[in-house]
């Protein structure tokens, strides 16, 4: 018997057909041989939100929802958090392999050489209001780039491809903290190219009136392994977004505008806010149940909660849990974290979250983390977009090297109304010109 094969029989027809299986999945085209007659256009799948349907091959992150795994280039996320830095590990989805010594201090080179932006996009942030949402400013402001540099339209080109993946991961950091100051009616400070990624970041963000800014090393590392934790994440609304923009040819900044927009959605990298405001809204530990039960009953959500992909507990959620301890202290504990842990304890044991196998997801204590750190948090997403940034340059830069891979173009069910007229004596619109 051959078991890598689907035998299917059309009940319409009472033909059988042998559909080849390939690592655990058929191919979609396979299907349109199913027909009734020589008209029939064959058979589709119909998979709205794409719940079981793979768009792609990839070989960058692998997941396992059920048993709570997950891998950058085979590395598990909690030994590239404990050991690597953001830049290694931005290396290594990017590349396949961890750089060497010489790689790897030519890769942090490269990118210190493009954290710059144009004076030019610096006054286009200026135009913003004072009150623009930071994932707003960072989502079209990422988009203007594209004006600044025309030549990333060239994007079959995988040298030039290559040089704007490090321009967006040069600049996105410069942008995310323009963002931030401008909310803040604060002066832009210009990026420090003797600090490393994160603590840079830091002193875009924070610095004041001092020579040189000093970063705290336990909050630099924090922000570090957060980053690492967010870098990649597979096919998600805001990668998906990514590839299909990027299927069109359309260039990197913009392709990675759209997917910045995907994430800033509630349901996906925008959740991390949501789970804050959810947490000053419950306000106290003993106002917990009845938050409980008007999610139950199906008039809220439980932000931070839940995943497409985990059906356990999200390993991010682990790591977080551990980072937030460090980072308290320094800055002294969230008295969040109390509310959400109790929160987290009681909806485990939950009948109605244990049957839905609904975990604490890498939204839940992010955000927790980033208040102690200062941030509001309309900047919580932005803070997620700026190392997913890798991972969107890194499957743009896998679709584009895929010759499998074609503009993203799904087929849909017409449920629409048959051909009908306009009424006979509607009458045509007829322009004449003036001479
Ligand atoms: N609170 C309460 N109930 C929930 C939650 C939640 N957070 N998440 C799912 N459920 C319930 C649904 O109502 C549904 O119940 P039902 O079977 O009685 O109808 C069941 O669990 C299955 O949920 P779906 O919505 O079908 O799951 P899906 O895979 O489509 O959605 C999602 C996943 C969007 C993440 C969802 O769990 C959610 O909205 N969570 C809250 C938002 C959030 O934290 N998003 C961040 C995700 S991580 C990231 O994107 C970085």
């Amino acid at each position: 018997m051959n078991t890598n094969v689907l035998t299917v029989t059309d009940g319409r027809t009472g033909k059988t057909y042998t559909l080849p299986i390939d690592k655990g999945a058929i191919r979609a085209m396979d299907l349109r041989q199913i027909k009734v007659d020589a008209d029939d256009f064959g058979l589709m799948t119909y998979d709205p939100a794409f719940m079981n349907t793979a768009s792609c091959q990839s070989s960058i992150t692998y997941i396992d929802g059920d048993r709570g795994i997950l891998r950058y280039r085979g590395y598990p996320i909690e030994e590239l958090a404990e050991k690597c830095t953001f830049l290694e590990v931005a290396y290594l989805i990017l590349n396949g392999d961890l750089p060497g010594e010489t790689q790897l201090k030519d890769w942090i080179s490269q990118v210190k050489h493009h954290t710059m932006l144009h004076e030019t996009t610096k006054k286009f942030l200026e135009g913003f209001r004072y009150d623009a949402h930071p994932m707003e400013m960072l989502v079209s402001t990422v988009a203007a780039l594209s004006t600044v540099y025309p030549d990333a339209r060239h994007v079959l080109d995988p040298e030039n491809r290559r040089k704007q993946i490090v321009r967006l991961i040069g600049k996105v950091p410069t942008i995310a903290a323009y963002t931030y100051r401008h909310s803040l009616g604060l002066p832009y400070i210009y990026p420090d190219n003797d600090l490393a990624y994160s603590a840079n970041f830091m002193n875009m963000l924070w610095k004041m009136l001092e020579p040189k800014y000093l970063a705290n090393p336990v909050i630099a590392r924090a922000l570090s392994i957060l980053f690492i934790l967010h870098a990649d994440h597979e096919q998600n609304c805001s990668t998906n977004a990514m590839r299909a923009v990027g299927s069109s040819q359309a260039d990197p900044f913009l392709a990675v505008a759209a997917a910045a927009a995907a994430l800033s959605g509630p349901l996906h990298g925008g959740a991390n806010e949501e789970v804050l405001r959810m947490l000053d809204s419950i306000g106290s530990k003993d106002n917990i149940p009845a938050y409980i039960e008007q999610v139950k009953a199906g008039k809220l959500k439980l932000m931070g909660f839940g995943h497409r992909v985990y059906k356990n507990y999200d390993p991010r959620a682990r790591i977080i849990k551990w980072t937030a301890d460090q980072v308290f202290q320094v800055t002294g504990r969230n008295p969040n974290l109390d509310i959400a842990l109790e929160l987290e304890k009681i909806a485990l044991e939950d009948e109605y979250f244990v049957k839905r196998k609904l975990y604490p997801n890498v939204d839940f204590y992010s955000g927790i983390i980033y208040q102690a750190m200062g941030f509001k948090p309309d900047m919580f997403t932005v803070l997620f977009a700026i190392p997913r940034t890798v991972g969107w340059l890194a499957h743009w830069n896998e679709l584009m090297a895929d010759p499998e891979q074609k503009i993203a173009r799904p087929r849909q069910i017409y449920t629409g109304p048959e051909q009908r007229h306009l009424p006979a004596d509607k009458p045509t619109i007829r322009v004449s010109v003036m001479v």
